[in-house]
């Protein structure tokens, strides 16, 4: 909806220096009822003394003002898993409400104090639409996944030691290993009323396999929903909504909640759920496509015959080996370290005075950085707002960047083929 109360006229008058001058007012400019052929009083201006500057203050008139209400109805109907048509219907300026420009506002000119043209709303529009939407479930849980695995990773080397078990590290780091929780299976009767439950109320927004749709995130991902068990964690989500941000609030009872999320758990993380009967096994990509994919988005800094040779005997369980090339130095977990230890960030640092001294990071937080030089030498700095300026190098940029990149099918095929560097 917009509306403006009319915009200001400037009156004006030829000048004898060219350009225009503010005229004389001499009495109430303001009709009761303006029309579109007299706007305003025009018998209350006149030309002001020549070289004089007019009492006319600026800002005092105002045109028509503006109105318009604009509506737009959206509906997406689902085609398949992963298509969905919105029918879109728009429409600008419903009521046809018209608009005017401004008077003529030039004293001494023809049709001055009159309207004679329309202003810049538009006419009634009623654009009629249907969008092909394919929407990816990779993109925002990989955006999670990346938050989760690189503050994972970069508290692993930053904390010499990582704190033992989950959530106790700074910043109650999600790491990997959370991220594929095992849970007991649910109970079949408890799933099958959340199934119905969650089609008809969720499955809307957050996709019917809960990998998220146009107008919701993955749940699979949610960390929320990963550390729920039986509702508990959810309910206050579902029950409140959060209005503000797309997600309505539904009048459940903690039962409902809890088969509701009996569902949801269904859903595994890893990619391979209960509900869907999926097999087991992570190794359902195609070697060859994976050789294709590594070849165009590894082999710039891997080769299968020399680093990476032989990965698959160095990291026989394959979901490990997964975790590890989507991001090195994760996996692990249940008392063993991750397979493999990335090189740590480096970081350049130079202070207020000009000195620049460049090593591994081996302790970074708000106040302090601190590096191992080439040398061996260790200095630590006090952060102070911009100073020292830090330039922090990641070596496994690369790889946090890549794992936006991947489709669920990119990196089952990717997994086939590393299987395969025995
Ligand atoms: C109209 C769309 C819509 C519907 C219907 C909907 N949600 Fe949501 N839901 C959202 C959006 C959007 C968010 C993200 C809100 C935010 O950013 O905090 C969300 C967030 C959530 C979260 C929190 C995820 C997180 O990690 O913060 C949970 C849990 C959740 N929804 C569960 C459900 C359940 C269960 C249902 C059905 C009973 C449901 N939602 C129905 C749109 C919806
Ligand atoms: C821009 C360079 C770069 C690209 C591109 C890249 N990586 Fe890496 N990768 C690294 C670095 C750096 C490391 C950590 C050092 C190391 O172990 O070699 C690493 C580590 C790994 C490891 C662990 C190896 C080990 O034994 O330590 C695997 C597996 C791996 N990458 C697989 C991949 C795959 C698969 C791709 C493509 C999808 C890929 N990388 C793309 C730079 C890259």
């Amino acid at each position: 909806m917009g509306s403006d109360g009319g915009r200001a006229v400037r009156l004006g008058i030829r000048s004898n220096t060219g350009g225009t001058d503010r005229p004389n007012q001499v009495s109430d400019p303001t009709l009761d009822n303006p029309t579109i052929s007299a706007w305003l009083n025009t018998a209350a201006f006149v030309a002001q003394p020549i070289n004089t500057v007019g009492n006319t203050g600026s800002n005092t008139l105002h045109g028509p003002s503006f109105k318009r209400v604009d509506l737009s109805v959206f509906k997406n109907v689902g085609v398949s898993g992963a298509v969905r048509v919105q029918l879109r219907v728009e429409v600008f300026n419903l009521f046809n409400t018209p608009s005017f420009a401004n008077p003529n506002a030039a004293l001494g000119t023809a049709g001055f104090g009159s309207i004679t043209s329309t202003g810049n709303n538009i006419p009634r529009q009623m654009p009629f639409a249907a969008k092909l939407l394919f929407w990816s479930k990779v993109s925002r849980m990989r955006t999670f996944l990346l938050a989760g695995v690189a503050l994972a990773a970069l508290a692993a080397v930053v904390d010499a030691q990582p704190p033992p078990g989950r959530g106790g590290g700074r910043g109650q780091v999600t790491s990997p290993r959370n991220a594929y929780p095992d849970r007991p299976a649910g109970d079949p009767a408890a799933i099958e009323r959340g199934r119905a439950l969650y089609g008809v109320n969720c499955a809307f927004c957050h996709g019917a396999d809960t990998r998220g749709g146009d107008s919701g995130p993955s749940l699979l991902r949610s960390s929320v929903v990963l550390d729920d068990r039986n509702g508990e964690l959810m309910a206050p989500i579902v029950k409140s909504g959060r209005p503000d941000r797309g997600m309505p609030k539904f009048a459940f009872s903690d039962d409902q909640i809890a088969d509701v999320a009996a569902f949801i758990h269904t859903f595994r993380a890893a990619g391979y759920d209960e509900s869907r009967q999926k097999p087991p096994s992570i190794l359902v990509g195609d070697a060859k496509a994976g050789e294709a994919l590594f070849a165009a988005k590894c082999a710039s800094c891997h080769s299968a015959t020399g680093d990476l040779r032989g990965i698959a005997t160095k990291i026989a369980d394959e979901k490990l080996l997964q975790q590890t090339w989507l991001m090195p130095g994760s996996g692990g977990g249940r008392g063993a370290g991750a397979p493999v230890v990335p090189p740590a960030p480096t970081a350049v640092v130079t202070t207020a005075s000009g000195e620049r001294v460049e090593g591994r990071v081996t302790h970074l937080d708000d106040f302090t950085i601190a590096l191992v030089t080439a040398d061996g030498g260790y200095r630590s700095f006090r952060i102070d707002g911009a100073s020292p300026k830090i330039a922090i190098k990641d070596p496994l940029d690369a790889h946090r960047n890549l794992l936006r990149t991947y489709t669920d099918r990119d990196i089952h095929d990717v997994t086939a083929y590393l299987v395969t560097l025995k």
